[in-house]
């Protein structure tokens, strides 16, 4: 991966790995991203997850070409990015470590020592010139973790952004999706709860020429810089992206199933240009979560279990929950056969969800679809279609 004549790749492509932070299939690999900025100080920008410390340090070996560095900067303190650096700390003893102050309380937890002979701590506006290039460090707190800064190399305009804008996939898989799919799956998945604080680094950007964005994870963002940043903000301020209505729904013997696709076949007839049916049991939690945020719309189809909803329907709403899920439209089906419970379970769980408008229509089915309940989602269509 070329950055520029001064600035080199050094990271590092994990295809070992199943889930990524122990939760996120990542069939594709991911990457560990690191970063080597050659002047008359040398500073490498963070290090790699614990299986790839040698590899890393191979990279970095080569790329110093007989120089040693001058600075390790931390930008987060997660472990795929901070497993080495006491490996790096071994091997170059002279290096300071540059990091903000609650990084350090960090490396004092995961390496019994922080490093304090080596340390520079860095906040708000600190720099650190190199030479021709500068950092300039910018604090980024709960994206998505609380030490988090990320860096603004002034001179070629680039900003190495720590986790943000980064995608689940190693570097050396050619995504036929390009960055979009698995970074939107990324960033709901982690920093989803955290938009307030995505929007508060985004204001910080807004005074910046951004010519090139190093992430975390993920390839270098080289061109339509403007593109990225808009993503950022929609994503971050909780609007849809696309329109369109996503039902979600899970089901026991199937009636339930049949009538989430019945709503669909009714919103494709009325119009609607985008329906996007989701098994929450048979696909993967983390696309539905990525699907739900995406489009404006949301119908949750459930089973009526235990006398409340059924358990995959539940998680879903608590992942919705706890990643700030808002300013979105609801509607519900819901089967039970002798009592149906679903819809009042689910509208309860989704109660802390701030700007949500539920839909006055519901169906409500018992063991099977009749005629009156195709009357309801007719009902509840066209409600959505409004
Ligand atoms: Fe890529 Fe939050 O670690």
């Amino acid at each position: 991966m070329i950055i520029s004549d001064s600035i080199k790749y050094v990271g590092v492509d994990d295809h070992e790995i199943d889930f990524f932070e122990g939760q996120f299939p990542v069939p594709n690999g991911m990457a560990y991203n690191s970063y080597l900025i050659l002047d008359e100080k040398i500073a490498v920008m963070d290090s790699v997850d614990e299986n790839f410390g040698e590899e890393w340090l191979e990279n970095l070996e080569k790329e110093l070409a007989g120089k040693t560095p001058d600075y390790l900067v931390v930008q987060h303190m997660e472990m795929d990015h901070s497993a080495n650096i006491r490996n790096f700390a071994e091997k170059y003893p002279e290096a300071k470590i540059v990091s903000s102050k609650l990084a350090f309380v960090m490396m004092k937890s995961y390496f019994g020592t922080d490093f304090a002979d080596k340390q520079i701590v860095v906040g708000e506006g600190s720099r650190l010139e190199l030479g021709s290039h500068t950092l300039n460090f910018i604090t980024a707190p709960n994206v998505h973790w609380p030490e988090v800064i990320m860096t603004y190399e002034s001179s070629e305009k680039i900003l190495f952004s720590a986790d943000g804008f980064g995608k689940f996939g190693a570097n050396d898989y050619d995504d036929p999706e390009g960055w979009l799919c698995e970074a939107r799956r990324y960033y709901f998945g982690i920093v989803g709860k955290f938009g307030d604080n995505v929007q508060a680094v985004l204001k910080k950007a807004e005074n910046l020429e951004i010519k090139k964005i190093c992430a975390l994870h993920g390839p270098v963002l080289d061109s339509e810089i403007e593109k990225y940043l808009d993503y950022y903000k929609i994503w971050s301020a909780y609007e849809a992206e696309s329109e369109g209505v996503v039902i979600a729904y899970t089901s026991v013997y199937g009636n339930t199933k049949k009538a989430a696709e019945k709503l669909a076949e009714i919103l494709v007839d009325k119009g609607c240009k985008k329906v996007i049916l989701e098994d929450l049991v048979r696909e993967e939690t983390y696309e539905c979560i990525e699907d739900a945020f995406r489009y404006g719309k949301l119908v949750l189809a459930s089973t009526t279990y235990n006398g409340g909803v059924f358990p995959k329907m539940r998680e879903f709403i608590e992942h919705l929950v706890s990643r700030n899920y808002q300013k979105r439209t609801i509607g519900f089906i819901e089967n039970g056969s002798w009592g149906p419970l679903a819809a009042k379970t689910m509208q309860a769980l989704l109660e802390p969800c701030k700007e949500i408008k539920f839909a006055e229509n519901k169906a409500s089915i018992k063991i099977a679809m009749t005629a009156e309940n195709e009357v309801q989602l007719e009902k509840l269509a066209d409600e959505l279609l409004q």
